[in-house]
C-alpha cells in the first residue's frame, strides 16, 4: 500500500493523521475494539468524495466510510487500517419541498437537526434510532436505521426515494426517484440502503416526508414482571390499536437509568412507553386510555399520561439514556438487536434471561418490543469475562433463529455479527451476496471484513 503517494493524490483536500485523530475514528458504540484508520479524509462535496475513492483503487488502499460513529455493529471501524472518509463535512439541508412531501439532504446532516428543520414546516420525518442529536442521515442510510415510530412508520429504507450514490470505483449514479411511486428497473435503492458502507458511499439522499401528527401522547405503564408487560404489548395490538411506539424496558434497564431521568413507579419490574399519535386531542386521549385498560387486564399497575412536548422529551430522554446506563452498570456490553416473531417475544425474553443466568451474566433486555425488536445487553465487567460472554452471545443468536428470528433488526451485522451470519443464512444465500459486493467492488476495497464471516474461519 503507498499512502505517501495516496497524500499526495489528495491535495487541496482536508487530510489529517495525527494520534488523536486517527483515536478518535478508531471506535464506534459497538465495544467491538480499537481500530485507527492511518488517514482520515474529510471532503467537502461529491467531487472530492470521487477522487478519494478513486486514489484509494489507484492504490489499493481499504476505504471505509464513516458518518457519525454512533454505530452498534462495528460498521464504520476501519479493521484493515487505510482510510477512513468522513462525511461530517457534507452537511447541508439542499431542499425541503413541502408541497412533494420530500427533502434532498446531505450525508453528514445530523438527525435533531432535520428532524427540526421538516417540522418547523409542519411535516415529519420518522425514522430515529434513538441517537438523533448526534447520528447523522448518512450512517442511518448504512444500517438502514429504525428506532421505536417503526412500529407505526417503518425504518430509514421506508423513507429513501433516491440516492446519488459514489461507486466503489468512483463513478457516480443517481438511483432511485424523486417521486413517492416508481418501480422503473431493480430497487437499487432498496440494496444499498442497509448495505453498511461496503458497496458505495451516499452522497446526497431524498426522502420522503410525511405531515406531523399534531396530537402525540405517550403513556408510561408500570408491570410488576417482564413477561406480564412483554404480553401486555402483544394484547395491545391485538387489541386493533397502532401505536407510534410500544416500548419496553426491563428491570436491568429500570436499574441503569435509577435516579437518572424520569422516576419510574415504585416497585416496577418493567415499564411499556407506548406513544399514540393522531389529529385529535379526544381522539388520541380515548385510544391511549383504550391501551391503558388492555395493559391494566394484562397487569399493567399504573398508567401515567405524558401530555405535553416537555413531558414526553423528559420521558424519552430518559428512554435514550437506556443504552449508555447499561454499560455504566458493569463497564463492558454487548448490545444485540435481535427481532423475534412477535407472539414469541416472551419466551425470548425468558430464554435470554435464563441463558444469562447459567453462564453467571446479567442478561438486560429493552428496546422496540412492538415490533419484536429487542435490545438484549449483555454486561460484564472484566475483558477476563468475554469467553463466557460470546458463549452467552453464541446461544442467544441460536435461540433467536430458533424461534424464527433474525439476528438484527437495526444495528447492522458489521463485525459484531458476522460470524453469525451463517446460523441464519444459508451458504448460498451468503455466496450470492458475496458475489454482488465483487461485482461492485472487485477489489474489495470499500470498507472491507464486514457483513459476511471470514473466509477462512467460516462458521
Ligand atoms: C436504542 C438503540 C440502541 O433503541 O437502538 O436505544
Ligand atoms: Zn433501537
Amino acid at each position: 500500500m503507498s499512502l505517501e503517494a495516496l497524500r499526495a493524490e489528495l491535495t487541496g483536500l482536508e487530510l489529517r493523521d495525527d494520534d488523536a485523530t486517527r483515536a478518535t475514528y478508531g471506535h464506534d458504540e459497538s465495544d467491538q475494539g480499537d481500530f485507527r484508520p492511518e488517514l482520515v479524509v474529510f471532503p467537502k462535496d461529491t467531487a472530492e468524495v470521487q477522487r478519494v475513492v478513486r486514489a484509494c483503487n489507484r492504490h489499493r488502499v481499504p476505504l471505509t466510510p464513516v458518518a457519525a460513529r454512533t454505530g452498534k455493529s462495528g460498521g464504520s471501524l476501519p479493521i484493515h487500517g487505510g482510510v477512513s472518509l468522513s462525511l461530517e463535512r457534507m452537511n447541508q439541508i439542499l431542499a425541503i419541498r413541502p408541497e412533494d412531501l420530500t427533502a434532498t439532504v446531505q450525508p453528514g446532516v445530523v438527525l435533531a437537526d432535520f428532524q427540526r428543520a421538516v417540522e418547523a414546516v409542519g411535516l415529519f420525518y420518522p425514522p430515529d434510532p434513538n441517537s438523533a442529536p448526534t447520528c447523522s442521515l448518512g450512517g442511518n442510510i448504512a444500517e438502514n436505521a429504525g428506532g421505536p415510530s417503526a412500529l407505526k412508520y417503518g425504518v430509514t429504507r421506508d423513507y429513501v426515494l433516491g440516492l446519488e450514490w459514489v461507486l466503489p470505483d468512483g463513478e457516480l449514479v443517481r438511483v432511485g426517484r424523486q417521486t413517492v411511486k416508481g418501480v422503473a428497473g431493480y430497487d437499487l435503492v432498496g440494496l444499498f440502503v442497509g448495505s453498511e458502507g461496503t458497496l458505495g458511499i451516499a452522497t446526497e439522499i431524498t426522502v420522503k416526508l410525511l405531515p406531523r401528527p399534531p396530537v402525540v401522547m405517550t403513556a408510561l405503564i408500570a408491570f410488576t414482571d417482564v413477561l406480564a408487560a412483554a404480553r401486555a404489548v402483544n394484547a395491545v395490538l391485538l387489541g386493533g390499536l397502532l401505536p407510534r411506539c410500544l416500548e419496553l424496558l426491563d428491570d436491568v434497564a429500570l436499574a441503569a437509568v435509577a435516579g437518572k431521568g424520569v422516576p419510574f413507579p415504585a416497585g416496577a419490574g418493567a415499564v411499556i412507553i407506548a406513544e399514540i399519535d393522531g389529529t385529535t386531542e379526544e381522539g388520541v386521549f380515548a385510544e391511549l386510555n383504550l391501551l391503558a385498560s388492555i395493559a391494566s387486564k394484562h397487569g399493567g399497575l399504573d398508567a401515567q399520561i405524558a401530555v405535553d412536548r416537555d413531558q414526553r422529551e423528559r420521558l424519552w430522554a430518559t428512554r435514550r439514556l437506556v443504552s449508555p446506563a447499561l454499560r455504566e452498570l458493569q463497564k463492558y456490553k454487548f448490545s444485540e438487536d435481535i427481532v423475534v416473531p412477535r407472539s414469541k417475544v416472551p419466551e425470548a425474553i425468558e430464554r435470554f434471561k435464563a441463558i444469562g443466568q447459567a453462564l453467571g451474566l446479567t442478561v438486560a433486555t429493552y428496546g422496540h418490543a412492538g415490533d419484536g425488536n429487542l435490545h438484549t445487553n449483555v454486561l460484564y465487567r472484566s475483558p477476563a469475562d468475554r469467553p463466557r460472554v460470546e458463549l452467552a452471545l453464541e446461544q442467544l443468536m441460536k435461540e433467536t433463529v430458533r424461534l424464527g428470528g433474525t439476528l438484527s433488526g437495526e444495528h447492522g451485522i458489521g463485525i459484531a455479527k458476522k460470524k453469525y451470519l451463517s446460523l441464519e443464512q444459508s451458504d448460498q444465500l451468503i455466496a450470492l451476496q458475496r458475489r454482488l459486493k465483487v461485482l461492485f467492488d472487485p477489489f474489495g476495497l470499500l470498507n472491507p471484513g464486514k457483513v459476511f464471516p471470514d473466509e477462512s474461519k467460516e462458521q
